[in-house]
């Protein structure tokens, strides 16, 4: 069986399939389009987009034109982390479905706890509020299952506190030399799947020599130990490419990375 097949099951009992393809800063157009097409074809059943990438209707029209049926692919979108007026919430959900072309996403993240321009400023009140119009997309069977992304510990605490439903998953950035391992650690005691964005830290591993010799032992290279070594700690990797081979070689993960080493990784120093 193909890692591509294989899934996590969600908190609300539904299944996300383990490797997720990643479409941030993939332009929208021909190369959102094609991408995804490829990504398809190659055999993933999992995209992940925002709003904010501007390419939500080139996701949607290759999910359409791939001719595969909709409930055999997991789809992600994001509301934009600056939404955080609860009473545009409905309304942006709304545009991004439209924009998509579809009638339901399979997981909807409020894309972070703050305005990117106000990043860390404390925004509980309202996320908590917005999180109220989540749940009502969630309960309205638009959205199949609803969470975050960016959040810490202090943030995931209010809506655990607050809210009626618990977030399904958490959505960050995260890979080796960068685990986060409180937030990653908390997420998962509450049973709230943790999803690993940039899990080549945007193609800055690549060029990392112990990763590099890493690699070569295995005979993989280094983008799949990556991703392996996300799926070894029970995170979901969401890598990303605009090139057919990169993005079969990515789902061509498939082997196992030794306790020994994976102890060596966990200890290497990226950032
Ligand atoms: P490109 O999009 O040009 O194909 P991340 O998933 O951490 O965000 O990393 C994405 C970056 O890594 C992109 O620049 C992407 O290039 C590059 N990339 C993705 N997969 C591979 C691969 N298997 N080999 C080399 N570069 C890759």
């Amino acid at each position: 069986m193909s890692i591509l097949t294989e899934t996590y099951t969600m908190n609300t009992g539904a299944k996300i399939p383990k490797i997720g393809f990643g479409t941030w800063q993939t332009p929208d157009g021909d190369i959102a389009y094609n991408s995804v097409l490829s990504a398809l074809k190659v055999g993933y059943r999992h995209i992940d987009t925002a709003k904010v990438y501007g390419n939500e209707a080139s996701v949607g029209r290759a999910i359409k034109d791939s001719g595969i049926a909709r409930e055999d692919i997991f789809l992600t979108t994001k509301l934009p982390a600056d939404i955080k007026d609860s009473s545009k919430v409905e309304e942006t959900f709304q545009t991004s479905l439209s924009t998509l072309g579809l009638d339901y996403v399979d997981l909807y993240l409020i894309h972070a706890p703050w305005p990117w321009e106000e990043r860390g400023k404390d925004y509980t009140k309202e996320n908590i509020e917005v999180w109220q119009e989540m749940e009502k997309i969630y309960n309205s069977g638009q959205a199949k299952a609803i969470g975050v992304s960016n959040f810490n510990i202090h943030d995931l605490t209010a809506i655990l506190n607050n809210g009626k439903v618990i977030p399904a998953a958490n959505q960050i950035r995260w890979f080796i030399g960068y685990t986060e391992n409180d937030i990653t650690d908390f997420s998962k005691k509450k049973n709230i799947l943790v999803e690993a964005y940039s899990p080549l830290a945007t193609g800055r591993l690549l060029d990392h020599g112990e990763l590099k010799k890493m690699a070569e032992k295995y005979n993989k290279t280094v983008a799949q130990i990556s991703i392996r070594y996300c799926l070894q700690h029970d995170t979901l990797p969401l890598p990303k490419s605009t090139h057919d081979e990169f993005i079969q070689q990515n789902a061509d993960v498939d082997f196992e990375i030794s306790n020994e080493d994976m102890t060596i990784l966990d200890s290497l120093k990226t950032e």
